[in-house]
């Protein structure tokens, strides 16, 4: 089983993670961590703040010649050149601020924002890059496209790019829906023992734990409900994947519904806790949309769950050891699943 902890604020020093339960042998480059936190880093609808960032991950431990030894790993990304923001009372509508200074006690949002902010995703990701690499060396395939913007689908890259501009301009903000999709999973990863050995409920869990998530389906999901047992059951793709919370050797296709970015340039009213007088938040560095960086940060999320459950199923403590169980168990599950 995986385990992994994230640590830091969106102004600290550093954002650091421990990923435990990682299998040795499995070769990474630094570049390829690089490379994943500058997909979410500089995806569409970021704002500009986000090109003078640099993300460079620091692996303190669990690598041993470039590949990995079995150690907890430890990641280190230090935060650059930014100044902690002053203390503030006024708690920005649609985030954590509110409910967070009443949780803690505190009349400064800042000390709740700080955490809450999203930039601790850039950890997620860099923890999840170890296992999309494992993933990668199984042939497993995971991709993440956004299907819509807003309430159209999404058509090409320029008709976003597009739509994010008008957006930035008339001072507004977009959500959308990300798709994640993963081919050449064996069948029987999960379980339905348990409410929480289904894989639907972990990765639903991982996927809507991503800031600004409010939706999750798996296939077919919300549309499924609309159909007669007859239409459903014909269409063998609409199980996305997963029957009864194991994956069926079919692709797995998920969905997540995210939230227009709250933060808008023009501001919106709130109450400063303080003086409980009305006032504007105003957010001008806010990203005009988070759905393009959602889905870098989903495809991170649902490999960890994935390489978690691959590793509960097979066990093996290197990779060729992994390596040859999949295998095997690829070729007597392949000989049943081909004469379907
Ligand atoms: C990569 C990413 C970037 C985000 N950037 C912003 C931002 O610039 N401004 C903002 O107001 N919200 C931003 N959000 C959304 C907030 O983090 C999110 O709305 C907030 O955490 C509350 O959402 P929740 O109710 O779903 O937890 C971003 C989300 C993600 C995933």
């Amino acid at each position: 089983m995986l385990r992994y902890l994230t640590a830091g604020e969106s102004h600290g020093e550093y954002l650091s993670g421990v990923l435990e339960g990682f299998p040795s042998g499995v070769r990474i480059a630094p570049e390829y961590i690089s490379a994943q936190l500058r997909r979410r880093r500089l995806a569409p609808g970021r704002s500009a703040r986000q090109a003078i960032e640099t993300d460079r991950c620091e692996v303190l431990s669990g690598l041993g010649g470039g590949a990995t030894t079995g150690a907890p790993i430890a990641l280190l990304i230090k935060n650059s050149g930014r100044r902690p923001p002053t203390p503030s009372s006024l708690p920005r509508p649609g985030h954590a601020d509110l409910p967070g200074m009443l949780k803690y006690g505190t009349l400064n949002a800042v000390q709740v924002r700080e955490r809450a902010s999203a930039r601790e995703t850039a950890m997620r990701v860099a923890l999840g890059s170890f296992a999309l690499r494992l993933l990668e060396l199984l042939e497993v395939k995971i991709r993440s496209r956004v299907v819509s913007l807003g309430s159209r689908p999404v058509t090409t890259a320029k008709d976003a790019a597009d739509r994010l501009l008008r957006a930035r301009r008339d001072g507004d903000t977009l959500g959308g829906v990300f798709e994640v999709t993963v081919e050449n999973l064996p069948a029987g990863l999960g379980g339905f023992a348990q409410w929480d050995h289904r894989l639907g409920s972990r990765l639903g869990a991982s996927l809507l734990g991503i800031n600004g998530v409010k939706g999750f389906e798996v296939g077919g999901g919300f549309a499924l409900a609309a159909l007669g047992g007859r239409a459903a059951s014909g269409d063998l793709s609409l199980s996305g994947g997963l029957d009864a919370g194991m994956t069926n050797g079919r692709a797995l296709t998920l969905r997540c519904a995210v939230k227009p970015v709250p933060g808008l340039p023009g501001g919106a009213l709130s109450t400063d806790l303080r003086t409980f007088r009305k006032e504007l938040s105003v957010s001008k560095t806010s990203d005009t949309s988070a759905v393009f960086a959602a889905a870098v940060i989903g495809e991170h999320a649902a490999a960890l769950e994935l390489a978690s459950a691959l590793l509960e199923k097979f066990g093996g403590d290197s990779l060729p050891e992994l390596r040859r169980r999949l295998d095997e168990w690829r070729k007597d599950t392949g000989k049943i699943l081909r004469r379907l």
